[in-house]
């Protein structure tokens, strides 16, 4: 089955040849092509070129994109949108006054996430879930990784993963699970860290790999989280059964986290709101994608990840949403893309290549996904009338899609 679009008025994040990220300087560079079109089949992209050169075929569907952009879909590498119920009632605590921290420290955050998942039935989990994932593939996510973390216990961070499962399953985006065993501490286990970690290890991860549940491995790595040490043996351990580390770092703190994800090969490294030059220096020469969450920092009020740095330092970095019911509740990417430019000075075409090639690298799919590249998926945007890209995240707040594809179909 072929779809043909045409009179695109300009393809973005074209690449005829296979790259698995950009870095530093490249992050600038956002390629194009003005007055073009692009040839389906399937779930993939057959060809693309100028309209001068489009093929005359009659193919089952045509598209007349006249004055649209067409980019690939948004590669959101870091969420945790399967959860139960939400934490409204501590957003409105942090607006009188409270912080994170010390709504956590007082029992609420994670644990309180992990009380209502405990409380709430798989298929209930699911169907919440669903609701948002349907609404981010609308909103252009074509790949999304989910975490576990919500569950802390056994037979929880199971019924978590099942979900996730269940939602690859039923629905045309592409989806990688993460196991977030090593999220927060338990209750019972607040004195006794080891036998929280023994059970991650001796129990969690071989039940997990067992049922084939998860390709990654995360860890809260954060000071009255999971210290570095405690960080580096879940990862050890979860390398040991085939699980790559992609791992929470310097979301308030830097602790180490960095160089230990380094250290472990980590896919990416993900926050690094306070990062300081020996962190930036540690990525260097690594194979680790450095991952900001903007809209965690504009919903907590905390600081932005000092994207220019990174990029100044010669580094990629990749854009994630962070969605989750506690320190993000929202999975948009857009958003995140004007945010990035808007608050960490990232220009719109180091934006952009960090939420399409870069961020599927952070979730291990470059080759497939994140350009405009014969072959990859056909998971694409297709704009409303836009008058440059630039409109993308300069119209901040506005909803700039006309339609999604995924897997080569319309999203209806
Ligand atoms: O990435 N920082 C740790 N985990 C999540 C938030 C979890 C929560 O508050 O429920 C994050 O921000
Ligand atoms: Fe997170």
């Amino acid at each position: 089955m072929q779809t043909l679009i045409i009179n695109i008025k300009e393809l973005l994040q074209v690449r005829e040849n296979q790259i698995d990220k950009v870095s530093g300087a490249e992050m600038a560079i956002l390629p194009t092509m003005k007055n073009g079109y692009l040839l389906i089949e399937n779930d993939f992209i057959l060809d693309f070129g100028l309209m001068e050169n489009c093929p005359k075929i009659n193919p089952v569907t045509t598209i007349d994109a006249t004055g649209k952009m067409v980019l690939p879909s948004w590669c959101d590498s870091h969420t945790h949108i399967v959860y139960a119920g939400n934490r409204e009632q501590e957003f409105v605590d942090r607006i009188n006054g409270l912080s994170y921290e010390e709504i956590a420290n007082r029992g609420g955050g994670i644990l309180n996430s992990a009380k209502k998942l405990h409380e709430t039935s798989e298929d209930e989990i699911y169907n919440q879930s669903k609701v948002r994932l349907e609404e981010i593939m609308y909103l252009g996510t074509g790949a999304v990784e989910i975490k576990s973390g919500y569950g802390l216990t056994v037979e929880d961070e199971l019924k978590m993963l099942r979900v996730i499962k269940r939602l690859k399953e039923n629905h045309p985006v592409t989806i990688k699970a993460t196991f977030l065993g090593a999220h927060a501490f338990p209750k019972e286990y607040k004195e006794n860290h080891q036998g929280y970690i023994d059970l991650i290890i001796n129990e969690m991860i071989p039940k997990i790999t067992q049922e084939n549940l998860a390709e990654y491995i995360d860890v809260f790595c954060e000071m009255g989280y999971f210290s570095v040490k405690e960080t580096e043996s879940i990862m050890k351990a979860g390398l040991a059964y085939g699980l790559i580390p992609k791992i929470h770092v310097n979301q308030f703190h830097s602790i180490g986290g960095v160089q230990a994800g380094v250290k472990y090969k980590a896919l990416s490294v993900d926050h690094l709101e306070i990062l300081n030059p020996e962190d930036i220096q540690a990525l260097k020469n690594s194979e680790t994608m450095p991952v900001a969450l903007p809209s965690c920092s504009y919903f907590l009020s905390i600081p932005y990840t000092p994207a220019r740095n990174i990029i100044d330092a010669g580094l990629p970095i990749a854009l994630a949403t962070d969605f989750n019911p506690g320190s993000t509740p929202s999975g948009n990417m857009n958003f995140v893309v004007a945010t990035a430019c808007i608050k960490m000075k990232m220009t719109p075409e180091e934006a952009i290549n960090a939420a399409t090639i870069n961020g599927a690298y952070a979730m291990g799919i470059s080759q497939t996904h994140g350009s405009i590249t014969k072959g990859k998926k056909a998971n694409l945007i297709i704009t409303k009338q836009l008058s440059s890209f630039y409109q993308l995240p300069y119209a901040f707040g506005s909803n700039l899609i006309d339609q999604v594809l995924l897997n080569g179909k319309i999203l209806t």
